[in-house]
C-alpha cells in the first residue's frame, strides 16, 4: 500500500510555490489587497489542464472566514483537482489562489489540514505514533500532540486502539484517524474531501458535529461531497462545478431564495394519479414515501391537494418549500448536460 499521507506531506513541503509572486496583486481587481484579505481562500480563474481534460476552467472563488463551504459536482467535475491545487500538490496552468490574503507558501500551508480523497496512513505504524508524527510536521511538539491526540482518540472513540496497527483498524476507524491527523493542529483552514464517505451513520454524525464544532470556534471548512441532505443542513455557502466551470455558488439560503417555494413535499399513500397534471407539474422526484413535486408557475397547490383527496389518497405531510439543494443540483448539472436526469 502506498505511504499517501507521506508522499502528499512530502508534496506540500517540495512542491513549487505557485506562480503568483508574494506581493503581486495585479491579478485581483481594484483594492484586491483588502479585498482578498477580506476572505479565507480566494481562487482567481483557475484552471488546470491533464493532456485533453479540462479539469478546471477559469475557476473564480470566494470563501469567507468562518464559513462551512460545499464544494460540490458530480463525478469528475474537478473538486478533488481544485482542493489539491489549494494544498500545492498541483500547480494550477492559470489564475492565482490565496489564503487568508496570502499566496501558498510552507508558512500558510501549516495553517491548513486536509483530509485527502485517497485515504491511506502508515499501515504498520500504531495510531498514536503516526498522529504525533503528521502533527510534528505541521510543527506541534510530540508532548503536546500525544495530549491533543488522546482527546481526539476519546472523542472519536476509538482512545483503545492508540497502541494498535494502523492496518488492524477497520475501514471507518482508519477514517476516524485521517480526520484526526487533519484537525490535531488546529487549523484555521480545513479542506475536508468527502469526509463522510466510508463512515456509518452514527459516525458520519459525530463527524458533522465536530464539524460544527470547529466552525462555532472559527476554523473555515471546504468540504467537498455527494451528501446533498448534509450539505444542505451544514454549509453556510456553496459552489457547484461542472466539467471544471462553475454552475452556481453564493450563500445556499439565497441560492434556495431564488428559487421560491415552488416545490410541493408530499407524503402520500394511495394512487399518484393526481400528480400526473402536466398543466401544474414540472417534474416529479420520487423518494420512496416522499414525492417532490415542482410546480409550474401558475399551478394552485389547492387543486392538487384537491385532486389527491378526491382520489382518495392519504396525505400524511403537505407541504410547499423551496427545491432542495438535491433537486437544484440534479436540475443545475442536467440542464449543461441538455438531458432530464430530475423525474418525470
Ligand atoms: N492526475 C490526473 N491525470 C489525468 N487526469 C486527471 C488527473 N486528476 C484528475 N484528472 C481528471 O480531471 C477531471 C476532474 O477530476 P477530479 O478528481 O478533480 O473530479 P472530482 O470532482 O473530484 O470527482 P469525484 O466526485 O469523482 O471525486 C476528471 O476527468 C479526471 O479524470
Ligand atoms: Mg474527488
Amino acid at each position: 500500500m502506498l505511504d499517501l499521507m507521506l508522499e502528499e506531506c512530502e508534496g506540500w513541503r517540495n512542491s513549487r510555490a505557485l506562480r503568483a509572486p508574494q506581493n503581486d496583486v495585479s491579478h485581483y481587481s481594484e483594492n484586491t489587497e483588502d479585498h482578498a484579505l477580506a476572505y479565507a481562500m480566494v481562487a482567481e480563474g483557475v484552471s488546470k489542464r491533464f493532456d485533453s481534460v479540462m479539469a478546471v476552467s477559469k475557476l473564480t472563488l470566494r470563501i469567507k472566514p468562518g464559513a462551512l463551504f460545499g464544494l460540490l459536482g458530480p463525478n469528475g467535475a474537478g473538486k478533488t483537482t481544485t482542493l489539491r491545487m489549494i494544498m500545492r500538490m498541483i500547480d494550477p496552468d492559470e489564475g492565482s489562489l490565496r489564503i487568508f490574503g496570502e499566496p501558498l507558501t510552507d508558512r500558510v500551508q501549516d495553517w491548513i489540514g486536509y483530509l485527502p480523497e485517497e485515504r491511506g496512513l502508515y499501515p504498520r505504524m500504531k495510531v498514536l505514533d503516526v498522529l504525533v508524527f503528521l502533527a510534528g510536521l505541521k510543527g506541534i511538539s510530540e508532548s503536546e500532540a500525544r495530549k491533543r491526540a488522546r482527546s481526539w482518540l476519546e472523542r472519536l472513540e476509538i482512545a483503545g486502539w492508540e497502541g494498535k496497527k494502523v492496518v488492524d483498524l477497520s475501514k471507518g476507524m482508519q477514517q476516524k484517524v485521517q480526520f484526526i491527523a487533519s484537525v490535531l493542529h488546529e487549523p484555521r483552514l480545513l479542506i475536508l474531501d468527502e469526509p463522510f464517505a466510508g463512515l456509518d451513520p452514527v459516525n458520519a454524525a459525530v463527524i458533522k458535529d465536530i464539524m460544527l464544532g470547529l466552525r462555532a470556534r472559527g476554523s473555515t471548512i471546504i468540504l467537498s461531497s455527494h451528501r446533498m441532505e448534509q450539505v444542505e443542513m451544514m454549509c453556510d455557502a456553496i459552489c457547484l462545478i461542472d466539467g471544471g466551470q462553475k454552475l452556481l455558488d453564493g450563500e445556499l439560503q439565497s441560492i434556495k431564495r431564488q428559487y421560491g417555494k415552488n416545490t410541493l413535499r408530499i407524503e402520500y399513500s394511495g394512487d399518484d394519479g393526481f400528480l400526473q397534471q402536466p398543466a401544474w407539474v414540472e417534474k416529479t422526484n420520487h423518494f420512496g414515501g416522499m414525492v417532490e413535486v415542482r410546480l409550474r408557475p401558475d399551478a394552485d397547490p389547492q387543486e392538487i391537494l384537491k385532486s389527491a383527496v378526491e382520489r382518495g389518497v392519504r396525505i400524511y405531510r403537505f407541504e410547499l418549500v423551496e427545491p432542495s439543494l438535491n433537486e437544484i443540483f440534479i436540475e443545475k448539472v442536467s440542464n449543461k448536460h441538455g438531458q432530464n436526469l430530475a423525474g418525470d
